[in-house]
């Protein structure tokens, strides 16, 4: 072990060697990618299940602001209360199933109204009145409120479980809680945003971002002349997984003295199942893969910054930031386009399966987990 200058705590080197991933090279049917069965199965067990960092909490800043979340064929509302906590719940009016609340804002008075025949329900989604209520059986309205979603609120996001979650936050994230939580997130902030909309199906998108070997090809003039993409170290944190990718020194630079490839190294984190936090020890970017059907899916982006560097001016920051989200965000539509791309070719009689090299070592890894999931619903047969 050895002492970190930064007073994060000693550098493990044991710990981090020992998690290195050594997967040797796979296939994958290509059906994985196209086929409605796997994808509804996907949806139910895999995104209703799985903790999912979903709103920056700079949008749920001050009591009574909330965000109405949609995706997934969900419509979820998230609401800070005049205590200051989150709550979460579906939002689904339980008298005849209407959609609620309709935009994110501020609920001033502190009750949204069904907008089809009137009932109010409070900031946490229990109903508060009902029109009419003595034309009901009692039974039914005794308790009422909207089905509640978990929320927690953790690196600077809304992470929520759709349906009652078999682990804990904490439980779930594992290994990637001590390894992406010494960035210190929570005192970073969301300034930047973009999404891209792709024809192709949410698991091509979440493999592009995992491997580096497409870097000197896809990215040949934005990327491939900062990161030495040969030099990757992919680390297994199952079920999610992590790499470290050395950027080129300038000429003269001296070599890092922190033992930690964190301080002076891009870390790149897949939070299972969609999510990518890219970061520098400073900075990262962060985005997370959404299907909207098996074929279509749409990325969000968010740029977010530390506080300033010690011996840097504030502006000099702020143009620092304003410059590497510009970057990013060419870099992503470079993505996108292939991505895209890939996605008109699903049909073809040609398409029949993926390999994954040893460099690709964590696609290897994450198909594992989906399949480990997913199998406990799919018919062996229809696999
Ligand atoms: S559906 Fe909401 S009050 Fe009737
Ligand atoms: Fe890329």
């Amino acid at each position: 072990m050895t002492n970190a200058p930064d007073g994060r705590g000693p550098f493990d080197h044991a710990a981090w060697d020992e998690r290195s991933m050594r997967e040797p090279p796979s296939v994958l049917d290509a059906a994985r990618y196209s086929d409605p069965v796997q994808h509804r199965a996907e949806i139910t067990e895999i995104f209703h299940r799985s903790w999912l960092p979903v709103v920056p909490l700079a949008d749920l800043a001050e009591p009574r602001q909330y965000v109405v979340w949609e995706q997934l064929g969900q419509s979820v509302v998230i609401a800070r209360g005049d205590d200051g906590r989150l709550s979460a719940w579906h939002n689904v009016c339980q008298h005849r199933g209407a959609r609620l609340v309709r935009e994110s804002g501020r609920c001033h008075s502190g009750t949204f109204r069904c907008p089809w025949h009137g009932f109010a329900y409070d900031i946490t989604g229990c109903v508060t009145n009902v029109p009419l209520r003595d034309s009901f059986d009692p039974a039914e309205l005794d308790g009422l409120r909207t089905p509640v979603v978990a929320v927690r609120e953790l690196w600077g996001f809304a992470w929520i479980c759709l349906t009652a979650p078999a682990q804990t936050l904490e439980e779930y994230l594992g290994p990637l809680l001590p390894d992406l939580g010494w960035y210190g997130l929570d005192a970073f902030e969301t300034r930047y945003r973009a999404q891209w909309r792709m024809q192709v199906n949410w698991k091509t998108v979440v493999d592009a971002f995992n491997e580096t070997w497409h870097v000197p090809f896809t990215h040949k003039d934005t990327l491939s002349g900062i990161v030495l993409w040969r030099d990757a170290h992919l680390r297994d944190l199952s079920p999610h997984s992590m790499m470290t990718i050395p950027l080129k020194r300038r000429e003269g630079a001296p070599p890092p003295t922190d033992p930690d490839p964190r301080a002076s190294m891009i870390g790149h984190f897949l939070a299972f199942p969609n999510t990518i936090f890219s970061c520098f020890p400073t900075h990262l970017q962060m985005w997370s893969v959404w299907p909207l059907g098996p074929r279509e899916s749409v990325m969000r982006a968010w740029g977010i910054v530390g506080p300033t560097p010690s011996g840097m001016a504030d502006d000099e920051w702020a143009a620092r930031n304003e410059r590497d989200w510009e970057h990013f965000v060419e870099v992503a539509r470079q993505d996108a386009e292939v991505l895209d791309d890939a996605g008109r070719v699903y049909d073809s009689l040609g398409f029949r399966r993926n390999m994954f090299n040893v460099a690709e070592g964590r696609l290897t890894a994450f198909h594992r987990t989906i399949d480990e999931i997913i199998s406990k619903s799919l018919p062996a047969a229809g696999r």
